[in-house]
Parts: C-alpha cells; structure tokens; sequence
C-alpha cells in the first residue's frame, strides 16, 4: 500500500515533469542536437543585413507578429495554398518582408541539424539578432517552440492597429499576458525601420470634426510629414521613418514620442495615461534602463505560447 503510493507519487512527479519540460523553452533547449543554431542564425541575419538596412526592423516586426496571432509559433512565415489566404497575405502585412532570410538561415540550418530547430525559434533568434546588431541590447534567446499548421489572413485583425487608443492597446497586450509596462517598451520597437502614409493618414488629414491635423503633433513635423503624404497620397511607397535613427536601437523613438514627433496614434497613447506617460518619460532619459526593459519585455512577449506540434523542413509550408 505504502509503496504503491510512493510509486504512483514518483509517477505522477515523471509525467508533470515530462509535460512540464514540453512546455518551458529553455536557452539551452538545442545544446545537445544542435549547438551551433545561433551561430547559423545569426550568420544568415548579418549576411543579409550587410545587403539591405531595412533588414533588421522587419525581422523584429516579424517577430511581432508572430507572437500576436496563435502564439509564437511560426504561423506568419506559411504562405498562402490553394484557398487558404495566410496570414502574410492579410491586410496589414505592408512592410512584412525579409521572409528570405529565415528561408537561408533555415536552409543551413537543415544541412547541419536536419528536422531540429523551428520555424517560429528562428524567428525570436533572428529578431534578438536585428536588435543586437542594430547597435540594442542581446539576450539569450529560450527556444523550443513548435511550429504550426495553420495561419489564416483575416486572423492579423487581431493585431493592434495604429489608430488604438490606449484601453484599446491595454487590452490587445493584456489578452496576450503583457502589462502597460511591456507595452510601453515594446513599442520602442519603432526605434527601427518605416511606416507607410497610410499608417498614420489619420492624424495628418480629416484628423476630427475640429480639426485637419492631430494636434498633439508637433506643427512642424506634422507640416513635413503631410508634405511627404498628401491628402490624396498618389505615391505607391511614400512614408516615413518610425525614428530619426532609424537603423540604430536606442532610445531615441521616446525622445521623439515626448516632442510630437510620433507617427501613429497608438505611440501617441502613451502620453494619454500618468502611468505609461512616466515610463516614457523614464527610457527617454535613460537608454541603459530601456535596453534592460527591452530584453525582459521581449523575452515575455517570444514567450506567448502557441499550438504547435512539428518543426517544419520548410518554413513556408506545413509538414
Ligand atoms: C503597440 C502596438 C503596435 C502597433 C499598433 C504597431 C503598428 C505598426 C505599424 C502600422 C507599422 C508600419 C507599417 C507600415 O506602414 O509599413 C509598424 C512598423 C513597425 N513595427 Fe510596430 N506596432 C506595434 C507594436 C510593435 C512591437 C511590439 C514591435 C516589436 C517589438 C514593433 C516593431 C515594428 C517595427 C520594427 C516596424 C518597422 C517595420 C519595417 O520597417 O519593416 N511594433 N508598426
Ligand atoms: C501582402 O498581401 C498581398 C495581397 O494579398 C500580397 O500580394 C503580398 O505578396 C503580401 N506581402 C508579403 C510580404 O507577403
Ligand atoms: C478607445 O476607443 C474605444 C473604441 O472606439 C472607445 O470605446 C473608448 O472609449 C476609447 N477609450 C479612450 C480612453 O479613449
């Protein structure tokens, strides 16, 4: 009696372990079957950035969306089959790019340690690699995600849009277990890469009953920014940088946020609540404590866990 206890207490003990360890990404998670998978990832990511600047703000964009439909688990790479529109095919996907170099990173990858490492974990390591070779913070990446099976073009409605305010925002973090305070810091994110006039048309023309223009916008920003997007925007690629270092990771996006100098709507709520707006305040005076903030808010949102049950072979198609 006393020993069937212990031992079904031992089994229990084996299988929450098992199911726990399945569950927990761990930075060491390939150390046995595959040691040198961020090397390789990081080697395809400078390989690409050292031919094209724009690289680095769409893998950590990437990465974004990733994480905010289904979880992180490689569903914005698959691409479109049949009737199945993916999600890399839904509307907000301008800017999406860069999906080649996950597809060389993932190729080297299989030469060395075929079958091994997912989709959606080169995504988080080659996003801690934009970062890091933007001049930002690096981190240990936890990996062990799996990938998934399905991705679906009208699921990127559940992406925050740019024109959010800040209950709206709170509440497309907080569904997903991130705080006002992962907020704020990850949206410094737009310390890289462009945005297109129609991401931020709202507060340039037509802004409300009262007014053409945002007002919180400072005038002579918002002056330039209606010069390069015109009401009736002709220009196919028009736009403008999220920061005025764009293709460096630093603090200067909340510099720029505290003097009217944002683009969307959703940066600009922010200011809209004493708490947010005092963190602000904090990572624009002090870009040490932003890049700390960074990789802890970064390592939570790669965390966000999704439904996936294989490592592809090919990261635009399903096994
Ligand atoms: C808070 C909610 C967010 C909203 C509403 C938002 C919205 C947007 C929009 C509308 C664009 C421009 C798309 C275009 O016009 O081409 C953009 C670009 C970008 N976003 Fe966000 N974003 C958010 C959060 C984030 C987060 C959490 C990250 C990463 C940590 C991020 C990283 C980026 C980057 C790097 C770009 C530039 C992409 C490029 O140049 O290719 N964003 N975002
Ligand atoms: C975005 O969606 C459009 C329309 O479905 C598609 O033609 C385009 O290739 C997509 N962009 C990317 C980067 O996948
Ligand atoms: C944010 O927008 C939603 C939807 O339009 C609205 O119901 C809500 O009152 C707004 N909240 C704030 C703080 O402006």
């Amino acid at each position: 009696m006393n020993a069937n206890l212990v031992l079904n207490l031992l089994a229990l003990t084996v299988v929450l372990a098992v199911s726990f360890h399945v569950n927990a990404l761990s930075p060491h998670y390939y150390d046995q079957t595959c040691p040198q998978a961020d090397h390789i990832v990081t080697n395809a990511v400078k390989k690409a950035m050292s031919n094209d600047k724009t690289v680095p703000a769409a893998l950590l964009r990437m990465h974004f969306h990733d994480c905010f439909v289904r979880g992180c688990d490689g569903s914005v790479l698959l691409d479109s089959k049949g009737k199945n529109k993916a999600e890399k095919d839904g509307p907000p996907n301008i800017s999406l790019h860069a999906f080649y170099v996950i597809d060389n990173a993932k190729k080297a990858l299989e030469e060395q340690c075929p079958g091994i490492v997912s989709c959606a974990d080169i995504v988080s390591l080659a996003a801690r690699d934009a970062v890091a070779l933007s001049g930002g913070p690096t981190w240990a990446v936890p990996k062990g995600r799996k990938d998934g099976r399905i991705s679906k073009a009208i699921e990127t409605r559940q992406l925050p849009a740019p024109t959010f305010n800040i209950s709206q925002l709170r509440q497309s973090f907080g569904q997903r277990g991130l705080s006002m305070h992962d907020l704020v810091v990850l949206s410094g994110g737009h310390t890289l890469g462009f945005a297109h006039c129609s991401s931020f048309q709202n507060r340039l023309h037509n802004f409300n009953t009262q007014k053409q223009v945002d007002p919180t916008l400072n005038p002579s920003f918002a002056a330039s920014l209606r010069g390069v997007c015109p009401a009736h925007n002709k220009v196919k690629n028009a736009g403008a940088v999220l920061d005025g270092s764009t293709t460096s990771f630093d603090n200067v996006y909340y510099k720029m946020l505290m003097q009217g100098k944002s683009l969307f709507s959703s940066d600009q709520a922010l200011l809209t609540s004493p708490s947010t707006m005092n963190l602000v305040a904090k990572y624009a005076n002090s870009n040490e404590e932003y890049e700390r903030a960074f990789v802890k808010s970064m390592i939570k949102m790669s965390s966000i866990l999704g439904n996936g049950n294989e490592v592809r072979l090919n990261c635009r198609k399903v096994r």
